[in-house]
């Protein structure tokens, strides 16, 4: 593997900041100074020391973005930019994109090369929480409450009628909310706010299982996450299998 490649994941830093650091003369292998970008280490025997520090080798690198308005959420598309035209050098990474949101919708999109995590978070099987702030014309009330507890009708993504799963309505103020939902059925924010009669005005996801969307990111603004919020991404699915085997 190139070094500068190894660097960046070891450090979840871009591979430009890699080569940065590189060229720079803080990266050591095997003890030497190491200063060519493609020079080859073998991730399972080489000792890589960054100012003196034992680097160790990560296969995954994750992140938390905030999507504006504007991008959609898929790799590639003819007319509108993606969120992978906001992860600079990361767009080389084959990120996966967990979790899709509407072109309209703003908010935490996690981007990570792990396969298997970005499944699980999707699967829904898992019953992976996804919370959204909610801005409607007409506010929700109690019925609204009692309804998103019980499920109602919605489509799915191919034109079957199906019952929500029972969901989490938190009133904020007269026209915002808080809807925490434990699947992700096509457009399904926007279909229950219909079946509720609301004209909804705004949608921003905020959270993904157990990990807030940073407050201090704005619109088109990601970082990686920490390693405290990718065990807790992690655990939660170990709690969840656990729980079924209860
Ligand atoms: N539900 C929606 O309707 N849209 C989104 O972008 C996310 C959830």
């Amino acid at each position: 593997m190139r070094l500068d490649k190894f660097v960046s994941y070891a450090l979840n830093i871009s591979r430009s900041d890699s080569r940065h650091i590189i060229g720079a003369g803080r990266i050591k292998v095997n003890g030497r100074i190491v200063m060519k970008s493609d020079f080859s280490v073998d991730e399972t025997r080489d000792a890589v020391d960054f100012d003196d520090e034992r680097l160790a080798y990560r296969r995954f690198l994750y992140f938390m973005l905030n999507k504006p308005r504007g991008y959609v959420t898929s790799t590639r598309d003819p007319l509108h930019p993606t969120v992978l035209d906001l992860a600079g050098d990361y767009s080389k990474y084959n990120l996966f994109m967990t979790g899709r949101l509407d072109i309209d919708t703003e908010g935490f999109v996690l981007l990570t090369n792990d396969g298997k995590l970005a499944h699980k978070i999707t699967s829904p099987k898992n019953n992976c929480r996804k919370k959204y702030y909610l801005l409607t014309e007409e506010g929700f009330g109690e019925e609204d409450i009692q309804l998103c507890r019980e499920g109602f009708p919605i489509r799915d993504g191919k034109g079957r009628t199906v019952k929500t799963r029972p969901a989490e309505l938190e009133i904020l103020s007269d026209a915002e909310a808080y809807l925490t939902i434990y699947e992700g059925k096509h457009h399904q924010i926007k279909q229950m706010c219909r079946v509720l009669g609301k004209t909804l005005k705004y949608l921003k996801r905020i959270q993904i299982g157990p990990v807030a969307l940073d407050p201090a990111l704005k619109p088109g603004e990601y970082r990686p996450l920490t390693d405290e919020e990718i065990n807790k991404l992690k655990n939660q699915f170990t709690l969840i299998a656990h729980s079924n085997k209860l």
